[in-house]
C-alpha cells in the first residue's frame, strides 16, 4: 500500500550510487544500511583521513557481526566491505544519484555541505537531509535545484529502528519524493511523509517526553526514581540510556529549535545546556564520558 501522501512510485528514479557526507556513527550506520540493502556503492566522505578511516572501519566491524551472526555469507561480507568507501572530497560524488549528509546540526553547515555537493552531481541526483529538526525549505533556499532535496530522517540505531521520515520541502518535486519513497522500501524501513515544521513529527514527542523528564530531575526527583519511574510505560530503554544513544548535543539542539518555534509549549533546561557546554558528566549522565569525540559522532541527526 502506497504511504500516505506519496507520489505515484513510477516516477523514483533509480539508484546507482550513495553519497554519504560525514563519517560519524550516523553516517557510517546508514552507509552500512545503503549498502547492504539497495547494493550499490556507498562513499563516504569527511573533513579528514582518520575520521573517514574510522567510519569505514565501523562499517567494517559491523559486517564482521553480521558475519559472526549468520546474517551474511562469507562473500556477502566481503562484497558488502568492498561497496563502501571513503573519500577527502566531494568529487566521488560526480556519479552518485542519492547524496545524504549527516553532519553537525547547524543551518549555515548543511548549506555549505549542499552547495558544494551540488557543484559535483549530476543533474537529477537527490539530495537528502538526516536532518533531526531543522527547516527544509530553508535548507534548500540558495540550492540551484530545490526541487531534489528532500529530508531523510533516520533513528538511531538506524540498522534497528523501523521507521524513517521523509519531509518535503516548499520546493521539493514527485520525483525526488518518489525516489525517497522507493529507496526507503528498499531499506526495509516504514516510511511516512511528514510536514516540514521544526522537529518533524518523532522528535516533538521525544523532546516533550525528554523535556519532562529532565524538569522532573532539575525540580529535585532523583535521576534514578525519574529512570525507573518509566519502567510502567514498557520503553525499551530508559530515558538517560536514551539521552546517551541520541547523544546530549543532538537532544538540546533539538529542544533549543523547538523552543524557539514554540516557546510556550518547550523549554530548554540549564542543566542540560550547562552539560553539554562542559562537555562533562553531568547530573544526568553521572557515569557518562562525554569527550567532544563521542558528541561529534552523534551528531547529524
Ligand atoms: N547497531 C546495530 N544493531 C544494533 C545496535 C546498533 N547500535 N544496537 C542494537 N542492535 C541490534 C542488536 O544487534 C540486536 O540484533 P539481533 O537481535 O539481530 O542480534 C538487536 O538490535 C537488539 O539488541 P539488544 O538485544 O542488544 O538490546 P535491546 O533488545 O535492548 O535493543 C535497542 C536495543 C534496539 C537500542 C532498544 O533498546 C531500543 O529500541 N531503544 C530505543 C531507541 C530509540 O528510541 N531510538 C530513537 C531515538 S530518537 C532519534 O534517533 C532521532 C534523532 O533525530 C535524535
Amino acid at each position: 500500500k502506497r504511504p500516505a501522501g506519496a507520489p505515484d512510485p513510477s516516477l523514483a528514479r533509480k539508484v546507482t550510487k550513495v553519497g554519504v557526507v560525514g563519517a560519524g556513527l550516523m553516517a557510517s550506520q546508514m552507509a552500512l544500511l545503503f549498502a547492504r540493502r539497495l547494493e550499490v556503492p556507498v562513499v563516504l566522505t569527511d573533513l579528514d583521513q582518520a575520521r573517514l578511516d574510522k567510519g569505514v572501519g565501523y562499517v567494517h566491524g559491523e559486517v564482521d557481526k553480521l558475519l559472526a551472526k549468520g546474517r551474511v555469507s562469507a562473500d556477502q561480507a566481503n562484497r558488502l566491505k568492498a561497496l563502501v568507501s571513503g573519500s577527502l572530497t566531494k568529487d566521488a560524488f560526480a556519479d552518485a544519484d542519492f547524496v545524504i549528509e549527516a553532519v553537525f546540526e547547524d543551518l549555515a553547515v548543511k548549506k555549505q555541505v549542499f552547495a558544494e555537493v551540488e557543484a559535483v552531481v549530476p543533474a537529477e541526483c537527490v539530495l537528502a537531509t538526516n536532518t533531526s529538526s531543522l527547516s527544509l525549505t530553508a535548507m534548500g533556499a540558495d540550492l540551484k535545484h530545490p526541487e531534489r532535496l528532500v529530508g531523510f530522517h533516520f533513528f538511531n540505531p538506524v540498522a534497528v529502528m523501523p521507521l524513517l521520515e521523509i519531509i518535503r520541502g516548499a520546493a521539493t518535486d514527485d520525483a525526488t519524493l518518489a525516489t525517497a519513497f522507493a529507496v526507503g522500501k528498499t531499506l526495509k524501513k516504514s516510511s511516512v511523509l511528514v510536514k516540514d515544521a521544526p522537529a518533524f513529527v518523532v522528535n516533538r514527542l521525544l523532546t516533550c517526553f525528554m523535556g519532562e523528564v529532565v524538569a522532573a530531575v532539575d525540580e529535585g526527583t532523583p535521576l534514578e526514581t525519574a529512570e525507573h519511574a518509566l519502567d510502567g510505560l514498557g520503553l525499551p530503554m530508559t530515558p538517560f540510556a536514551l539521552l546517551q544513544l541520541v547523544g546530549p548535543a543532538v537532544g538540546l539542539h533539538v529542544a533549543e529549535t523547538l523552543h524557539e518555534a514554540f516557546p510556550d509549549r518547550f523549554g530548554v533546561s540549564e542543566n542540560m545546556a550547562k552539560l553539554v557546554e562542559s562537555g562533562k558528566p553531568g547530573v544526568y549522565l553521572p557515569d557518562f564520558t562525554l569527550d567532544p569525540e563521542a558528541v561529534a559522532l552523534f551528531a547529524g541527526g
